[in-house]
């Protein structure tokens, strides 16, 4: 009997070997392409994992905020863009203790913020490396690429405290897309954004050095576009159930799945020991509508998880009277993210036998 049959559930299981293929995969695009590979970290919140990445030659990593920062840095990272326009003074504050140990990069997106960032380091005699934050359709944080980027870097260039080096988008609308030439246009666009942008800058004299795209669903469109000189996906890692309903990626590719028994079977349903407090109720970003049910059940993949309580996972379909008391069913999450955030560890297998445990360091790091 492997190892992992004997885990108590509900368990998250990393499949290592898979996890470290799909990371050598997205690297290897980077290498073919010539661009810098900056995982976002959102996706797995691991020091251990992170560093694999860097190992594997990521230049960097993307967080979404400064507490997933300070985790990192304080697991040995130094080299970190903080995705997210940050402006609060008390932020400010940490994002200056942890400038000590490792170079960071922060996000900005309108001329307010960025006069609110060269007042604070000006007060503390620092200089901030800033990257603007483009809008390529997802219409959430970043400016146009017209003349509304011309100006911010005209702006940020003339402030003494702030160094701009690069400008970066994510075209989170990729999770809409409904066909694979609908995910090829919006790849195309994100693209475009970060290289009208780039000329933009240009022509009113301001060189940007990194021009960096990045969701999962199309850096490998985006990342050969020329020009561009950096992906930052982060689900790559892991690969989930959106990803595969995007044709993205294949089952056999997810590495992340949570182990769960079921504790009842009666009427045409079977409970399982998974809730929303374990499997989440998401079924992807930015309102994916291409998911079934609440996960993939490797040992049937014809049962449908149909609801979640918090606890309780109800599971209907064909066959579901033959499920067992204490049978175990292995589930491929929708949103490998939200999942990861709701564990305090990962249970690190190799072939079903168990070979680590990791915690998810950075797991509730809100602000
Ligand atoms: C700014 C930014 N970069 C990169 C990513 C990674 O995208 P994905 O989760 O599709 O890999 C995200 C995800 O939300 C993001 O917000």
């Amino acid at each position: 009997m492997k190892n992992t049959e004997i885990l108590q559930t509900p368990t998250l299981l990393l499949d290592v070997n898979q996890m470290d293929k799909n990371i050598a995969e997205v690297m290897q695009f980077a290498k073919e392409h010539h661009v810098n590979y900056r995982p976002h970290i959102k996706t797995h919140k691991s020091v251990e994992i992170a560093k694999r990445q860097l190992e594997a030659g990521a230049v960097g990593i993307t967080v979404a905020t400064v507490g997933e920062a300070e985790v990192m840095v304080n697991g040995g990272i130094n080299n970190i863009l903080i995705a997210f326009p940050i402006s609060s003074e008390n932020k400010l504050e940490r994002i200056l203790t942890l400038m000590e140990q490792a170079t960071i990069i922060v996000a900005v997106d309108s001329v307010e913020q960025a006069t609110l960032l060269n007042n604070f380091f000006k007060q503390h005699k620092q200089t901030l490396n800033v990257w603007i934050k483009i809008n390529s359709g997802l219409d959430r944080c970043g400016v146009e690429p017209t003349d509304e980027v011309a100006q911010l870097a005209q702006h940020i260039n003339q402030l003494e405290c702030l160094l701009l080096d690069g400008i970066f988008t994510h075209a989170g609308q990729s999770y809409t897309a409904t066909s694979d030439e609908m995910l090829e246009q919006i790849a195309y666009e994100e693209a475009e954004a970060i290289l009208t942008s780039a000329a933009i800058c240009a022509d009113v004299g301001i060189h940007i050095t990194h021009k960096s795209i990045g969701s999962t669903p199309t850096f490998k469109q985006a990342g050969k576009v020329a020009g561009i000189t950096e992906i930052r996906p982060g689900n790559a890692a892991f690969y989930d159930m959106v990803q595969v309903s995007l044709n993205v990626a294949s089952v056999e590719q997810c590495a992340l799945s949570v182990v769960t028994s079921v504790a009842s079977v009666k009427n045409n349903r079977a409970i399982i020991d998974a809730g929303s407090k374990t499997l989440a109720l998401d079924k992807g970003a930015h309102g994916n509508e291409s998911i079934m049910g609440h996960g993939y059940i490797v040992e049937h993949p014809q049962l449908t998880i149909e609801r979640l309580s918090e606890e309780h996972g109800v599971i209907t379909g064909a066959g579901v009277e033959h499920l067992k008391i204490n049978e175990r069913l292995t589930i491929i999450p929708n949103h490998a993210c939200t999942v990861a955030n709701l564990f305090t560890h990962y249970t690190v297998h190799e072939n079903g036998e168990v070979v680590a445990k990791w915690p998810v360091d950075a797991r509730g790091k809100l602000s």
